[in-house]
């Protein structure tokens, strides 16, 4: 038995990185998962067989987690083929970085949309199904700079803070349902993301880390396995900071 056996994680942009990890080690634990990215291409169908390799139910939904009315169509969609949502993974995420005087409309809005809205619009979708089963764990994918700010990513900073305050509210309206809800914040993680970081960045990134490297996926996917789970089952409305003690 795993810790998830029998129970049907939706992760959102999972097709690599931080997603992809966090479906595996779900997967590994015995859950079925159901995923989404903007296109399921040939990188998506072979996350999709990796995790179906693991001997549980896996598919890949493509679908824009910004966009209202296919995220609910999404929803709809697993619930149809995998009959329930019992853990949400708010993960799709993007940054457009740029100092305030210079960040564009479309630079904040596509931020705002992808990161912040997405969390709404899959939440807002999956509590009708958590309610019913008296029983949820969602997860919202922040950042240390949602808790902490950081100068050039005045979009992203401030979607990951509104995903932490999402959580938290989320897990005063739903606690009286079984449904929790919490946040990760991670610090440097090493994925595509951190990579269009020049060295000079990723090296002074590291050097105020205590743990003296950045985080892994693993590091990330391991978290997120504890607030799936019912390790966590007392914990809701938190906001774990997975970042090598960077930030006290
Ligand atoms: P990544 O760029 O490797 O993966 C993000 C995934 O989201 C990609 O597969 C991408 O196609 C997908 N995606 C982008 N826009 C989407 C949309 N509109 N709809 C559906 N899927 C979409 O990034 P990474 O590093 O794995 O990040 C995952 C999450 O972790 C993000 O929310 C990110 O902000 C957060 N994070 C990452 C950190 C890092 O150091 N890598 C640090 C703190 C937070």
């Amino acid at each position: 038995m795993g810790l998830l056996t029998g129970k049907t994680a939706l992760i959102t942009g999972a097709a690599r990185g931080i997603g992809k990890a966090i479906a595996i080690k779900f997967a590994s634990e015995g859950a079925n998962i159901a995923f989404t990215d903007l296109v399921i291409d040939e990188n998506g169908k072979a996350t999709e067989a990796e995790i179906s390799a693991l001997g549980v139910k896996c598919k890949g939904y493509a679908s824009n987690a910004a966009d209202f009315a296919q995220s609910e169509e999404v929803v709809k969609q697993v619930k149809e083929e995998f009959g329930s949502v019992d853990i949400l993974v708010n993960n799709a995420g993007i940054t457009k970085d740029g100092l305030m005087l210079r960040m564009s409309e479309a630079q904040w809005d596509a931020v705002i949309g992808v990161n912040l809205k997405s969390a709404f619009n899959f939440i807002h979708a999956c509590v009708p199904v958590m309610m019913r089963q008296r029983n949820g764990s969602i997860i919202n994918m922040a950042s240390v700079v949602g808790v902490h700010g950081n100068a050039g990513q005045a979009n992203y900073a401030a979607s990951k803070a509104g995903m932490i305050a999402l959580a938290k509210s989320v897990a005063q309206e739903m606690g009286p349902k079984g449904v929790r809800a919490n946040a990760i914040a991670p610090g440097f993680i090493d994925t595509a993301m951190t990579q269009q970081l020049s060295e000079e960045i990723r090296k002074e990134w590291t050097s105020k880390i205590p743990l003296r490297r950045g985080g892994t996926t693993g590091d990330i996917a391991n978290t997120a396995l504890y607030l799936a789970s019912d390790l966590s089952s007392y914990v809701s409305g938190q906001v774990i900071q997975v970042d090598g003690g960077m930030n006290m």
